[in-house]
């Protein structure tokens, strides 16, 4: 099990997508990349610079040490006078230095909440703990989408995340595509990503919002339009499968928590299972999306994610595995 426990972490992280902030796949990200380059450029040199100069001091103590070993003079001395001139250049160069640095941090803010009319496309994400409510408002009709743990954006398009909390403060972010903004209970944020690169990201939880805060993760796919479109369209959909003995399990005992859109189980506790099981990942980046995690995440949350919402649910093993078949059936 040791053994096996890295090797699943490194896995599933392939999994979700990458989490880095200096591979950027949109403009926000880049904007904030660009800073870090020139931060660290800039504190680069002037690290040099300073051990170099420590290293030139050590030499010139070394070299004084030996010339009064030797007692022929001052050899030290002759420097100092020129040393003193170097000072009113040496402060230039600092001055110099902090205005770029707060130059450039400036500009970097600028890019990342420049005020702009709001965009077309409008995603508000909620925090919980732990785990995320996305709804997409349908330009068109005002309506509203709601899926969780994964969020979907279109490639090119500058997309307004609207963020909130539902309890306790948490952060939203996703390195590869934007900054971090926390989420406030009581306040809404807003956040304008525009996605360039198409692929899958992974965002994480970067507020401690309590036992579970690690796994906290979010799933982010960039997609060309047409494909997103064509996933919202999808989600928008009411479930396109039959109850079953899984589906009656169900709604006696989850759907107090649970929506699943077009059936009578409408809960809004939990997350919306409408297309759980088209989702990348469940409990919020904990597990991969399979039908037997879907199983053991029904049978023992309280064992995967000890503190979640989600109670351990008196089942029977083939009720249990009744819902967890209906739930895979959930594209
Ligand atoms: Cu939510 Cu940490």
């Amino acid at each position: 099990m040791s053994a096996r426990l890295p090797v699943a972490c490194l896995l599933l992280s392939g999994c979700a997508g990458a989490q880095s902030a200096l591979d950027p796949g949109g403009d926000q990200a880049q904007a904030l990349f660009s800073l870090f380059a020139l931060m660290m450029w800039v504190c680069g040199v002037v690290y040099v610079v300073v051990v170099a100069a420590l290293g030139w001091a050590l030499w010139r103590a070394w070299r004084q040490r030996g010339a009064d070993a030797r007692g022929d003079g001052d050899a030290t001395h002759r420097t100092d006078g020129r040393l003193r001139r170097l000072l009113p250049v040496a402060a230039g160069a600092i001055l110099i230095g902090l205005t770029v640095l707060i130059t450039g941090s400036f500009l970097a803010d600028r890019a990342l909440f420049a005020t702009r009319a709001a965009p077309a496309l409008e995603v508000r994400v909620t925090g919980h703990q732990w785990w995320w409510r996305i709804r997409y408002r349908d330009p068109a009709s005002g309506g509203w989408t709601e899926t969780a743990n994964e969020l979907h954006l279109p490639q090119g398009r500058t997309v307004r995340l609207v963020l909130e909390s539902a309890d306790v403060i948490h952060s939203f972010w996703v390195p590869g595509v934007a900054g971090k903004l926390d989420m406030i209970p009581g306040r809404t944020n807003r956040l304008d990503v525009t996605a360039r690169r198409a692929g899958w990201y992974r965002g994480q939880c970067a507020e401690f919002c309590g036992l579970q805060h690690a796994h906290m993760a979010l799933a982010v796919k960039v997609e060309p339009s047409d494909a997103f479109r064509t996933w919202l369209a999808a989600q928008a959909a009411p479930a396109g499968r039959a109850a079953g003995r899984g589906g009656a399990v169900f709604a006696t005992v989850c759907a107090a928590c649970h929506a699943v859109r077009g059936t009578a189980a409408g809960g809004r506790a939990g997350p919306d299972l409408t297309h759980v099981a088209g989702r990348r990942t469940l409990a919020a980046g904990t597990l991969t999306m399979t039908r037997g995690n879907l199983q053991g995440w029904i049978a023992q949350p309280q064992a995967i994610k000890p503190g979640t919402s989600m109670p351990a649910v008196p089942l029977t093993p083939a009720d249990a595995d009744a819902v967890a078949g209906y739930l895979a059936g959930l594209r």
